[in-house]
């Protein structure tokens, strides 16, 4: 088994080619999810310490049968919950010949053609962004660990003895940068959540005070952290606005583009990111508006010598000895791993595979699919939208006439019990956020499968599965239920 002959290789290799293109003929019926319970999956898998081996088509059959239906099927049309990318077959290929490559990015000598397509694919994503030659950066396993990457660069351009370092984000910003800042020592408190307007975009004027009162008090604010794009509800900040405001006190701009910065690529949205090309950093995630399977984040620094002085370090391990220049280059003085994988490839293969010009087409229908939603619930009766759609985020809450008399608090109620039962249905699968201290279901659309139809089925497996609860079922349902 570890070492098979070409002949296993070419048969291993027919039978899971059979079964990818099997599950993506059938992805359409499946449900994209179904109700399961842990105990009962763990029931099927055998437990026992395997001792002796099991042949190829034993570990595919446990793959094909306990493994695929349950799971939730992410690349499924009507996925929408949370942030999530479909993967693609062109990138799964790509997966797999890195890890038979095996390459391990570390430094140039480690994976000489790696990591030079590494470097050549980071600029393809400088360009798209508008960041200037000397830019640069690398891949990561996602965009937590970007943002991560990126405040500790910031934080080498100040001082932080005092311990008293300050990050300014807006409150929708994603969690992760509070987590960055506890895992650098800066300090979960230290992370000062700015407020938002209307639009669920940082208030500047807000920033601007919370700053100057910082400053005020003897706090040494260093970073602020730009959204292109709010896990919540997509919502771009006010770039431009804010480099003014980090020249001003002097700040590190971070920009959190982890979910929307490729809607750059999109004609109908570039306007929102101007000004993106002057951060300092910027968080991107290829493994969710480029349709990458997981794992692959970006960062790009503007000024890669910044983030040198973070992480460079010389261990008589590491140290390179007899290269020069180019050949001299190192990951490790960019970023917090050591051992990489060549995450490139898959990035690489879609860009060179796909071209930009396809990929722009597929994030402008994702973005009309949100904005057709957003349409058919303010023409509706029974829905409302609770955020505008700013890219392909969409939060709304569903009032049905019965309820529409009824508190807040029991609308919410309601949805919540929604949103459950719609994601037991399988037909359609939703999120949610909180958005001004109220329940909103909340949808994402990040896959290149998804039609204008499909954001009317979701619609219509809404209202199907909410008459099927007690709030709103007939009283003939109703006996119905108490009968079986
Ligand atoms: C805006 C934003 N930032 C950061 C992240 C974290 O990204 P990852 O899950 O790749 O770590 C997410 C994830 O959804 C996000 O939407």
């Amino acid at each position: 088994m570890l070492d098979p002959s070409a002949d296993e290789i070419r048969d291993w290799g027919n039978s899971v080619i059979q079964l990818i293109s099997d599950y993506l003929r059938s992805l359409r019926d499946l449900g994209v999810y179904r109700h399961m319970f842990s105990r009962g999956i763990r029931n099927r898998l055998d437990a026992a310490l395997p001792t002796k081996g099991t042949d190829f088509d034993g570990l595919l059959k446990v793959f094909r049968e306990d493994i695929i239906p349950f799971s939730r099927q992410n690349a499924h049309p009507r996925m929408f919950g949370y942030v999530q990318s479909p993967g693609t077959p062109l990138a799964a290929f790509a997966d797999l010949l890195a890890s038979i490559l095996n390459a391990n990015l570390t430094v140039w000598r480690s994976a000489p053609a790696p990591v030079e397509l590494e470097r050549l694919t980071i600029d393809w994503i400088r360009q798209i962004l508008g960041f200037n030659a000397k830019a640069g950066g690398l891949f990561v396993s996602g965009g937590s660990m970007a943002n991560l990457a990126a405040i500790a660069a910031a934080r080498q351009t100040k001082d932080d003895s005092s311990g008293r370092l300050r990050i300014y984000a807006s409150r929708e910003t994603h969690f992760s940068v509070a987590k960055a800042a506890a895992l650098l020592g800066i300090g979960r408190n230290n992370v000062c959540h700015v407020a938002v307007d209307e639009r669920f975009k940082i208030r500047v004027d807000d920033l601007v005070a919370k700053i100057t009162a910082d400053l005020e008090e003897g706090y040494v604010p260093f970073c602020v952290v730009a959204n292109a794009g709010t896990v919540n509800t997509g919502a771009v900040d006010p770039l431009a606005e804010i480099r003014e405001i980090a020249d001003r006190f002097q700040l590190w701009m971070h920009v959190d583009g982890s979910y929307g910065a490729f809607a750059v690529l999109a004609e109908s949205a570039r306007k929102l990111f101007g000004g993106i090309e002057r951060a300092d950093s910027i968080a991107l995630d290829p493994h969710k508006w480029l349709y990458l399977p997981v794992d692959v984040g970006c960062v790009i620094y503007r000024e890669p010598e910044i983030a040198r002085s973070a992480y460079g370090h010389e261990a008589e391990y590491t140290r390179i000895i007899g290269e020069e220049a180019d050949e001299a280059f190192a990951f490790w003085d960019y970023g917090p791993e050591l051992s990489r994988r060549f995450r490139a490839l898959k990035v690489w293969m879609l860009l060179k595979g796909v071209g930009l010009d396809f990929l722009s087409d597929a994030i402008e229908s994702n973005l009309a699919c949100a904005r057709h939603f957003e349409s058919m619930v303010r023409a509706s009766d029974d829905f409302e939208m609770v955020a505008p759609v700013e890219l392909s985020i969409f939060c709304f809450r569903h009032v049905p006439v019965q309820l529409r008399n009824e508190s807040p608090q029991a609308i919410d109620a309601f949805n919540e019990r929604l949103l459950i039962a719609l994601q037991r249905d399988g037909s359609s699968y939703l999120s949610n956020a909180t958005l001004g201290g109220r329940f909103a279901l909340r949808g994402c659309v990040l896959n290149y499968r998804t039609t204008l139809r499909d954001m009317e089925i979701l619609l219509d497996d809404l209202r199907r599965v909410a008459r099927s609860l007690p709030t709103l079922a007939s009283p003939r349902n109703d006996s119905r239920r108490s009968r079986s």
